[in-house]
């Protein structure tokens, strides 16, 4: 893909169903009582992986005359007939793994490339200690066999801050015997507790722990999958760097564990309104319109690098535009994600001619540079690939992105939409 520089970013979007959101409800539908109807639900390729696993383990799963996604729900899984295959999608191994977990049959689960370098033990530690087998082939690697089923509660308190994690262990806890607690050291995004409490099912939360009682059934919902807004940090940030944008994005997800990038982007000096608030099945939802100011600098850091883990790849590709530069720290986790987000990063940003350095758990991007268009390597990785379609835009000639079909995996429409905001 080649991107060209623009002058500016003007117009409205309306974008497609939040990923965390359409993966959680599709496998909380398969499980719950009656049929889920879908509205906006992701068309990104890793909730097309959580719906073909499905639909192996079952699941009825239709398009309603109206464009909604139906899942009609049952009591058990069904014993899938193949090895299930999640793609690209963490999310889908591991938050499946918590629902396989606590039913009576063997199964395997297998990935991508990519997905088959990213560490498990950090679902197989809680999952075993509940009581069901789980092996990989390779220490803790992909692909995965479980043999679930008679899971008890356990009270676990994470090592790493990861919402797939957490709710691994809360979706095996709604199957287990007793109540299970999970704590973890830093918040991560709510949506398994939200969407479990729309399914009808009850839980409590005491700082950062959760506890939810084993054995509750769960009911059907009917929603609008709010618009992603790891999606729209690209739109956000592209706006961010043109003194004339003017950007509004409808029906978009606020849950506040998620809209923390409208603070950073606030922090740097972008003027943010934010209108028409409504609640979803617990989700805040509304409409930011964007518009620019001189953008300074910042540093990101602990809970705000947890909350923020799917834009830093983006902030750090804008950075150089800034005046002061940011730093991002505590984000080791970036290095595990679908590819070594702080090395492509910093590769990338040096292949447009700019300066970085790179640390173990994140990079300082200096400020106040010029950039020129480069051959980008997505490396395979979707984020890394609109990362920097964003910094492309302002960069002096224009850029060719190698890998960009990686952004099928989160969100397709994202070359197309992008040009019809990018004034040039
Ligand atoms: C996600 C959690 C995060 C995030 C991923 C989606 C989720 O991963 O990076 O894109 O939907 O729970 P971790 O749980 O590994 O932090």
């Amino acid at each position: 893909m080649i991107v060209r520089p623009a002058k500016n970013i003007l117009g409205a979007v309306r974008l497609p169903g939040d990923k965390s959101i359409s993966h959680r409800y599709a496998m909380l539908g398969a499980i719950a009582e009656g049929t889920t109807r879908l509205a906006n639900f992701s068309t990104g390729a890793d909730c097309a992986s959580t719906l073909s696993c499905l639909r192996q383990l079952g699941s009825n799963i239709q398009r309603n005359p109206e464009g909604m996604l139906e899942i009609q729900g049952r009591e058990h899984l069904q014993v899938p007939s193949a090895s299930l295959d999640c793609g690209n999608s963490g999310s889908t191994m591991r938050m499946l793994s918590g629902i396989l977990a606590g039913h009576d049959f063997e199964c395997r689960l297998h990935g991508d490339e990519s997905l088959s370098r990213r560490p498990m033990g950090r679902i197989m530690v809680p999952l075993r200690l509940m009581g069901a087998e789980i092996s990989a082939s390779d220490r803790d690697r992909p692909p995965l066999r479980i043999r679930g089923g008679h899971l008890h509660a356990i009270e676990y308190k994470m090592p790493v801050a990861s919402a797939q994690v957490k709710s691994a262990v809360l979706f095996a806890g709604l199957l287990a015997h007793g109540a299970t607690a999970v704590e973890e050291p830093f918040r991560t995004r709510d949506h398994s507790e939200q969407a479990l409490r729309a399914f009808g099912a009850e839980l409590s939360r005491s700082r950062n722990r959760v506890t939810l009682a084993g054995g509750q059934k769960l009911h059907a919902i009917e929603t609008y999958v709010p618009g992603d807004i790891s999606s729209a940090a690209f739109f956000l940030c592209a706006a961010a760097l043109f003194p004339d944008s003017n950007l509004v994005i409808e029906g978009l997800l606020l849950n506040p564990t998620r809209a923390s990038l409208l603070d950073v982007l606030r922090a740097l000096g972008a003027r943010i309104s934010i209108i028409n608030l409504e609640d979803h099945h617990g989700e805040l939802v509304g409409t930011v319109k964007l518009e620019y100011g001189l953008l300074q600098g910042t540093t990101i850091s602990g809970g705000q690098s947890v909350a923020l883990i799917d834009e830093l790849p983006v902030l750090a590709a804008m950075a150089p535009y800034t005046r002061d530069g940011i730093e991002i720290r505590d984000a080791q986790e970036l290095r595990v994600k679908e590819s070594d987000r702080i090395a492509l990063v910093a590769r990338n940003l040096r292949a447009m001619g700019g300066q970085c350095e790179e640390h173990e758990d994140g990079l300082r991007v200096p400020g106040s540079q010029r950039l020129h268009g480069a051959e980008i390597d997505s490396g395979g990785d979707h984020r890394i690939a609109m990362a920097f379609s964003v910094a492309a835009l302002r960069a002096d000639g224009e850029s060719v992105i190698h890998g960009a079909e990686a952004a099928q995996i989160s969100f397709p429409e994202f070359f197309k939409m992008l040009e019809s905001v990018v004034e040039r």
